[in-house]
């Protein structure tokens, strides 16, 4: 989708759609014309005040200036938030593909008076809008061209920035989708490679051979009732004369069946969308390598395996020995995702760096306490966790901090081994974070439990039942405004 500027006159021009943003406190002068003039005599009968979400949408026949005129409600514009605005752009191209429009401008008018962020909020709005999963019989298409009237200084930046996020997001949302007898382990290593390639990232990958080697016993395990391969991948960004060094970590099952502790058949379809915290950090990885944010370098690792039971399968009651030394007594296989993160966390705090942040579908548990709202956020340090929040609150990909209490980090302890990997139902996707910090001892580390906040599962403004691209422009936010 193209994402552009435009001048004011582009909201009277001759265009398949124009769509205005009112504000409900102020009275708004519309831009004229016929269709500008009928909204402004429906808004003076209080048919449409501009109250929050509230749409109006004419139509016109004649010639010469927009075929379609939408207004959107934008409420009270002094408490609007990037988020609201967010929401406007996905109506908008909403609407224009309900009406087969292959354009459209989008514009404020009154007291709304769109900022740096809101600007850059309405285009991600719009072009997360846009994605259809390309296996998916589309019902509408998705315009072409959105254009955006604003006259901020740098108002054109901020629309890049805006479409590189937005596509990176729905980059995720795709892999998301694709089942998982598509994005295999061996098919995210081959995404990482191409995206790497095209960002000028260094790309490293470790399949099962080189994990070996390197002592990865926990990840190993998790892949053995598979017979694919099983990786961990990292991709590095470094900024010149960065001045800090952040690992991102995602988990990345293809699938996960439960392995030998055997999921029940309701719903174990949905488990194709265990590898979003991969995806999210791809996706994110994708973002970073074209925008190019100054002072970090940045690793993205990814740990995949496929969890299956079958002849080979780890089993409950294995003990197996972690790339960090720290042995895992399996209590459950279907806890398979804090096993793989063992080795990838480990494989991180090589690098030495600064903070550690993973993403991962990591507990049902998460889903019953948060719901689909916000992911949780478990983290040590107050800094981390509040740069987190912050940048939750600007992309409205929202986080809430659990609790961390040393008394979780004695219930994953194990009779036989430095580690259990479930300690039953209880307090479960705590206790899920406890065991995930013992292998990141003398780090800063959040953890985000993504379970619920992966994928939708209905349609709302930009997201769309499957996959949303969670993460994605929370760490990129994160990253760029770090310890603010
Ligand atoms: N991938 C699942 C968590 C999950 C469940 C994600 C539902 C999305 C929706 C994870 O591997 C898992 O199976 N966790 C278990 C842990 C338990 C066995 C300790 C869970 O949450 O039930
Ligand atoms: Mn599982
Ligand atoms: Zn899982």
């Amino acid at each position: 989708m193209k994402l552009q500027t435009a001048s004011a006159e582009a909201l009277k021009a001759a265009t398949p759609l124009a769509v205005l943003l009112v504000d409900e406190s102020k009275p708004a002068k519309l831009p004229g014309g016929t269709l500008g003039t009928r909204a402004a005599a429906l808004m003076r009968r209080k048919v449409f005040t501009g109250k929050l979400r509230k749409t109006l949408l004419l139509h016109n026949e004649a010639a010469g200036g927009p075929r379609a005129l939408l207004l959107i409600g934008m409420g009270k514009a002094k408490s609007l938030v990037p988020e609201d605005y967010r929401r406007a752009g996905a109506i908008a191209v909403n609407t224009a593909a309900g009406l087969e429009a292959t354009r459209l401008v989008i514009g404020a008018v009154g007291g709304c008076k769109p900022g740096k962020d809101d600007i850059e909020a309405l285009g991600e709005g719009a072009v997360l809008a846009g994605y259809r999963y390309r296996e998916r019989p589309a019902k509408t298409k998705p315009p072409r061209e959105v254009r955006i009237v604003s006259g901020l200084r740098g108002a054109a930046g901020v629309l890049k920035t805006a479409r590189v996020l937005a596509e990176s997001a729905n980059l995720a949302r795709e892999l998301g989708d694709l089942p998982g007898n598509i994005v295999t382990p061996k098919q995210l290593v081959a995404v990482s490679r191409k995206v790497s390639r095209e960002g000028k990232l260094r790309c490293r990958v470790y399949g099962d051979a080189a994990l070996k080697k390197m002592k990865m016993g926990a990840i190993l395990a998790v892949g053995k009732g598979s017979e694919k391969e099983s990786f961990l991948i990292e991709m590095e960004y470094r900024a010149p004369k960065a001045k800090r060094t952040i690992c991102i970590v995602g988990k990345g099952l293809t699938f996960d069946s439960g392995g030998i502790s055997l999921k029940p058949p309701d719903r174990m379809d949905e488990m194709k969308y265990d590898m979003c915290g991969a995806a999210a950090t791809i996706g994110l990885m994708r973002a970073i390598s074209l925008l190019k944010p100054p002072g970090v370098r940045v690793i993205g690792i990814v740990g995949t395996a496929e969890n299956m039971p079958g002849q080979h399968a780890y089993k409950p009651g294995d003990v197996v020995k972690s790339g960090s030394g720290k042995t895992i007594e399996i209590i459950n296989t279907d806890a398979e995702g804090r096993v793989v993160l063992a080795d990838a966390l480990h494989l991180a705090t090589g690098f030495k760096p600064d903070a550690i942040i993973d993403m991962a579908t990591l507990t049902g548990a998460i889903l019953v306490a948060l719901g689909s709202e916000s992911a949780g956020l478990f983290c040590k340090d107050d800094g981390l966790a509040r740069t987190l929040e912050a940048a939750g609150q600007r992309t409205g990909e929202k986080v809430w901090r659990m609790p961390t209490y040393e008394a979780y980090a004695d219930k994953v302890k194990s009779p036989v081994a430095d580690v259990r990997n479930s300690s039953g139902r209880e307090a479960g996707s705590c206790t899920a974070a406890a065991f995930l910090f013992n292998f990141t001892k003398g780090f800063k580390h959040a953890h985000l439990d993504i379970a619920g906040t992966a994928w939708a599962s209905r349609k709302r403004d930009y997201h769309v039942w499957g996959g949303t691209g969670f993460g994605v422009r929370l760490l990129y936010d994160a990253l760029t405004h770090w310890g603010r």
